[in-house]
């Protein structure tokens, strides 16, 4: 029995308001086709073939930054993977939406208007108060129920993620139900793995990698580094790693933030971390060319995947793993350049017979990308921040929002 009320609860043929995590890459304002769009297309299908009117909600981005853009787009995209139309309102809430909302009939879909454009999103604030802001109180009496799918943003306190579930019936969604369950579970199952295990952690927040080694230092045997963090511990070595130059200050910035804890990280729990040996880089004609770390005179050039002697040191750490989870990708794989630290450890997970677990945003495009065959894993995350909390023992509070209304 589920900890949720589900769509199995949930009778046909009803005014449906439901959460997704559309959240994806944006390339030059053209929103990246990725898995997150095929798993929603399940739910959504579902509610639509079962009579529902089905309103869909999701966000993009944030305020100030470039992938901040409206979801007309992916309106489009989920109606290629649902195989239905997919209708848009550019308005979150307000006359416009209301209009479309009650202008649906049974088994039609219509998407709202990325959910971050209103003032009332963001704040992060109680499931009580979030009940009360406009946003909530304006949509939820056109509704008979509240599905909330968006997993991998059940780590954020937002009106969209948990003010419904006070104002509406609630139910989770599929995606919502799995990566739950199985990503409370398999944290359970580290915790007990009799061998080693190992967690390849990249990406590009260093921020996530220091709570990952601080909370899991007692699970995880071995960090395998690369990505961002990888080249912030190496400076924390003092190697001149990365770009100073001004205007391209995403390492400055993070490594000012994040030394102090890095350090300490490196002091108490260095012999747990791999880092990086060498690097990636363009070089001559834009081709990729490598240099060892011991090379590295200044500050001058920036990295994008970790070197082929790193790989071929982490990849046997792997292959003797009883268990691996997979947090980020160690380069920049939407560069083909720069893919073959991701695949290259991705294909020695996949091959050896162990628990196999990626998460982390966009690192599940990777396995797409390059050809690798999902079925070797054991579960593919579609969640990144909501992935680590759960790995970590932290509440998911948009999921205890769901597990409370179904006990209640
Ligand atoms: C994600 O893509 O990780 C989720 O959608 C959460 O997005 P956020 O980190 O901008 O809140
Ligand atoms: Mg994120």
């Amino acid at each position: 029995m589920s900890a949720f009320n589900t769509l199995d609860d949930l009778t046909p043929g009803q005014r449906v308001l439901v959460r997704i995590d559309l959240n994806s890459p944006v390339e030059d304002g053209v929103v990246q086709d990725n898995n997150r769009f095929d798993r929603y297309a399940e739910t959504i299908r579902e509610l639509a073939e079962n009579d529902h009117k089905v309103v869909v909600m999701a966000h993009q981005g944030r305020p100030g930054r470039d992938t901040f853009v409206s979801l007309e787009q992916h309106a489009d995209i989920l109606a290629d993977h649902v195989g239905k139309p997919v209708n848009f309102v550019d308005e979150t809430f307000g006359e416009k939406a209301t209009e479309a909302i009650e202008a649906l009939d049974g088994g039609e879909i219509l998407l709202l208007e990325n959910t971050r454009m209103t003032d009332d999103e963001l704040p992060e604030k109680s499931a009580e108060e979030h009940a009360e802001s406009e946003f909530v109180q304006t949509l939820a009496p056109l509704f008979d129920a509240y599905v909330n799918d968006a997993y991998s943003v059940a780590h954020r306190a937002h009106a969209s993620t948990v003010g419904f579930a006070l104002a509406l019936p609630a139910y989770a969604g599929r995606v919502m139900q799995a990566e739950y369950d199985y990503n409370t579970g398999v944290a359970e199952r580290a915790r007990n793995a009799e061998g080693q295990v190992t967690m390849v952690v990249g990406g590009n927040k260093s921020k996530d990698v220091i709570g990952v080694v601080d909370n899991l230092g007692d699970v995880v045997d071995n960090f395998l580094i690369g990505g961002l963090p990888g080249q912030l511990f190496r400076r924390a070595q003092e190697y001149p790693v990365g770009y100073d130059v001004e205007g391209m200050d995403l390492l400055d910035d993070q490594y000012e933030e994040t030394k102090d804890t890095l350090g300490d990280i490196l002091d108490e729990k260095g012999d747990q971390l791999e880092l990086p040996v060498d690097f990636a880089y363009k070089g001559e004609d834009d081709e990729r060319a490598e240099i060892a770390l011991e090379d590295i005179e200044s500050k001058d050039r920036e990295y994008f995947d970790i070197g082929h002697d790193t790989i071929d040191a982490y990849t046997p750490i792997i292959r003797e793993s009883e268990a691996v989870f997979v947090k980020g990708a160690v380069g920049v794989f939407e560069d083909d350049r720069f893919g073959d630290g991701t695949v290259e450890l991705l294909r020695a997970i996949g091959e050896t017979d162990c628990l196999s677990v990626v998460g982390g945003g966009d690192t599940a495009r990777s396995i797409t990308k390059y050809g690798l065959d999902e079925d070797d894993y054991d579960h593919i995350s579609i969640a990144g921040g909501a992935y680590l909390n759960a790995l970590t023992g932290k509440e998911l509070v948009a999921a205890q929002v769901l597990i409370d209304a179904a006990d209640s």
